[in-house]
């Protein structure tokens, strides 16, 4: 039981609120509603009241004449806020750290977790405005996302930026506190390796880090201490609290595991590495031939196989492989996790997931049933298989 702030902003999903305020209620929260301006023309603030029990605010200036400081106390006593549809208007106005309405007052007071939930047309989601607004808001520490979920949206449109369900809100507001893995040593490879041939030129894949980068930054949140080797990348930096270690090369990668691997309680495998690097390395920039030209390649080391084998007949620490296949999903998983003796092989198709903010996997596992399919954005998806895990570290 906590004290929640429930913040709703105009958009068409604010009819969803007090569903959303009925299961956090349900969820046994004591529920305090602010609704902004625009709000109030989407969904009746008698009806909030209604299922509150409580008052609900839009104005700051309510009760200012009785003396209370209503948006300062409203928001520092709230163990969490919650904005439920989060629109581009408020990311932009908490973004820039305005305080111009009693919400984004109370989200600038505020200390505790912040789970926004957007909602909006996918233009709107998709502008570099609102991709900004998203990246500065998530280098906060206190701030998480759940959706906004693809499909058709109120406008008509097909594309991302539907407001997740209120059943999937009211978990993710539940997930905030979770601490499961709290004392837990987790090791996370993520994104591409590049093999280099000449200065300018390398071998390179599709891998854009996010999964791993994910699951390194939900693990971090749970209380694990979270190591990131992570590969070239376009991503922002990872969470603070996530230690970031970058490699470039499979053998970079191989230095970096083994110096770590035996500390930690799981290794989690999401990086995508080459299976082969050019067999010699050009130190001047090669040079236009005439015709054809072969590349020689020599195997990289199997890093996953060789942890597998190095660990031997005991289960710590647990290792997790990642496999992405564009055919016999299942199959292919569970041949590898024969053949690199891990515990998890977690396995999507290429097309569920590459260069996605978006992902569909399914977990084999060495004993027990397959597990999934977990579907969503990554971060989603990381909470999922984490909640399946950590009952696994705890042992
Ligand atoms: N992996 C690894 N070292 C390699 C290749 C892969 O540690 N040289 C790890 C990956 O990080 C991933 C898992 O093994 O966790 C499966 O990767 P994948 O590329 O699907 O496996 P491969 O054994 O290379 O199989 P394929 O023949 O399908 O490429």
């Amino acid at each position: 039981m906590a004290k929640v702030l429930l913040g709703v902003c105009g958009g068409i999903a604010a009819y969803k609120a007090p569903e959303l305020a009925r299961l956090l209620r349900k969820a046994g929260h004591a529920v305090d509603v602010v609704l902004t301006e625009a709000a109030t023309r989407l969904v009746a603030p008698a009806a909030l009241a209604a299922v509150t029990g409580r008052p609900v605010r839009v104005s700051m200036w309510e009760g200012l004449e009785s003396g209370a400081m209503d948006h300062i106390a409203l928001a520092a006593e709230a163990e969490a806020i919650v904005v439920a549809p989060a629109t581009a208007d408020l990311l932009a106005r908490a973004a820039a750290g305005r305080a111009s309405d009693l919400l984004s007052a109370c989200l600038l007071v505020t200390r505790a977790p912040v789970l926004l939930a957007p909602a909006m047309n996918s233009r709107m989601w998709d502008h570099p405005f609102t991709r900004r607004n998203a990246a500065v808001l998530s280098e906060l520490p206190n701030v998480r996302w759940v959706g906004p979920e693809s499909g058709e949206l109120a406008c008509g449109w097909e594309g991302p930026g539907r407001m997740s369900e209120p059943a999937a809100i009211a978990a993710a507001v539940e997930r905030l506190w979770k601490r499961d893995l709290d004392g837990r040593r987790l090791l996370v490879t993520a994104g591409p390796t590049y093999e280099p041939l000449d200065p300018v030129r390398f071998l390179g894949n599709r891998s854009s880090g996010r999964m791993g980068q994910a699951l390194a930054e939900a693990a971090a949140r749970r209380g694990a201490r979270v190591t990131l080797l992570r590969g070239p990348s376009a991503l922002p930096a990872p969470a603070a609290d996530v230690e970031l270690v970058p490699f470039e090369t499979a053998l970079d990668l191989r230095r970096e595991l083994l110096a770590r691997w035996r500390q930690c309680d799981a290794v989690l495998m999401a990086a995508a590495v080459a299976d082969y690097r050019p067999r010699t390395f050009s130190t001047e920039k090669l040079k236009r031939g005439v015709g054809d030209v072969s590349l020689a390649l020599a195997p990289n080391p199997d890093l996953l196989a060789e942890l597998g084998r190095r660990r031997g007949a005991s289960r710590t620490p647990l290792l997790v492989g990642f496999c992405v296949e564009t055919r016999h999903l299942a199959a292919a998983a569970r041949a590898k996790l024969r053949a690199k003796r891990c515990d998890w092989i977690v396995a999507n198709l290429a097309r569920d997931a590459l260069g996605l903010e978006t992902t569909k996997v399914e977990v084999h596992r060495a004993r027990g049933k397959p597990l999934g399919p977990f579907e969503g954005s990554k971060s989603a998806v990381a909470d999922a298989l984490l909640d399946a895990l950590a009952p696994l570290l705890r042992r």
